[in-house]
């Protein structure tokens, strides 16, 4: 077993990393000496092919331990949700002293997280991500939050966990788009990290779809490395946690063209690909580094969607975004392997170009 830690100042915290570690889980609860009354918030998918192993690991623990299981999808990151887990809580007698363990993809630790940030202003969380994209992403950095009125994680709190669990066995059970989803994030930090990584990303990174253990932990312990570290130096975003963001300005803009039809991760791949175009064409990046950069990207299979964007629409919607100032996009552009450009500004024609690049050069 892998032990990341996350070292904020405030509310520091580990990240285990392992193969059925899940088994070890009530040992870890003691040893933090967390609360014992706990709910379980578990995503219906979850729960259909891994209920047996989790409910095994509080069998003859002596806690009081409950299950609400929520529906999946992202439409249960909604008030309606968090209003049916407080009620919960409060019908089932749970105070102040409560632990609430969110196992699931980002759609369960977003909102369970949000529940556990409010419910009598605060309870005990512990993370166990189930999909790819949680397990890098979501269930690090303490970002938690539901959608309102049709608008993504409006309404949310910085919210840091006791504990994150991360079993690879969860990931055996996933949807390949689902899979595809984790490795977007996960070639992003390809990008963040150093040569090393890229090349072995650029070597393995489609194993992980046969389900190879041994590659699924190497590139887990490594971004999510990257995560924590980057979160712990600048816990809510003022500054270099921008750079997780390599992609994703492109990749919002698309997903809303898109209708929101395919899976952030997804997205995320298109929009390195166009962030590589954008810095090349500006000439942050050396030409000559295009190709090769562009490799890693382009070895994943994307859905034909990614033909049927408009580019004024998704441009339209990069210039709506909520992390923009004074109407302008900001883009983090790679100058090299390791090395982002923050803010970055770009004309209107250019970021066109780019978004034309993805549609011919992705594989479909
Ligand atoms: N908090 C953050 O920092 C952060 C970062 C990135 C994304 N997010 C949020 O995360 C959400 C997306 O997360 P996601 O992609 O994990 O989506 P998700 O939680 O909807 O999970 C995707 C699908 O996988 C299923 N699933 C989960 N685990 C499974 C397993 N082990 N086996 C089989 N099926 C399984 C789910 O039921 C669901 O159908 C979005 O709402 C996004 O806004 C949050």
């Amino acid at each position: 077993m892998k032990k990341i830690n996350v070292s904020l100042k405030e509310d520091p915290y580990s990240i285990l990393i392992g193969s059925s570690i899940i088994s070890g889980l009530n040992d870890e609860i003691n040893k933090l000496k967390l609360y014992e009354n706990i709910l379980i918030v578990m995503d219906g998918n979850v729960a259909k092919y891994h209920s047996a192993k989790i409910k095994e690991v509080f069998k003859n623990s002596g806690k009081k331990i409950k299950y609400y299981n929520l529906k999946p999808g992202e439409t249960s990151k909604s008030y309606k949700e968090l209003n049916n887990i407080y009620s919960f809580l409060l019908e089932n007698g749970y105070g102040r002293d409560t632990l609430l363990i969110a196992i699931g993809g980002g759609v369960t630790g977003d909102l369970a997280g949000y529940a556990a940030a409010t419910y009598m202003r605060g309870i005990q969380l512990i993370h166990i991500p189930t999909t790819l994209l949680a397990a890098v992403d979501s269930a690090i950095g303490g970002k938690t939050g539901i959608n309102f009125q049709k608008k993504k994680n409006m309404v949310g709190a910085f919210y840091q966990p006791r504990l994150v669990v991360i079993d690879t066995v969860f990931f055996k059970t996933l949807q390949r788009k689902e899979q595809t989803s984790g490795i977007g994030e996960i070639i992003k930090y390809g990008y963040l990290a150093d040569k090393t990584f890229f090349s072995y990303l650029n070597d393995n990174v489609t194993k992980i779809y046969d389900g190879n253990e041994k590659v699924i932990e190497e590139v887990i312990i490594k971004s999510a490395g990257i995560k924590a570290a980057v979160v712990s130096q600048d816990e809510k975003e003022t500054g270099i946690r921008k750079i997780l963001n390599l992609g994703h300005t492109f990749a919002h803009g698309l997903e809303t063209d898109l209708n929101f039809k395919v899976k952030h991760g997804e997205a995320v791949i298109a929009g390195v690909v166009a962030a590589l175009y954008l810095s090349a064409d500006l000439g942050l990046l050396n030409k000559d580094k295009l190709d090769d950069y562009l490799s890693l990207p382009l070895k994943i299979k994307m859905p034909r969607i990614f033909q049927k964007f408009n580019t004024k629409n998704v441009l339209q919607a990069m210039l709506h975004d909520k992390k923009n100032r004074n109407g302008k996009i900001k883009f983090v552009l790679p100058a090299e392997i390791g090395k982002m450009i923050l803010d970055v500004e770009a004309s209107k024609n250019a970021v066109i170009s780019s978004l034309q690049k993805v549609t011919e050069v992705l594989n479909y």
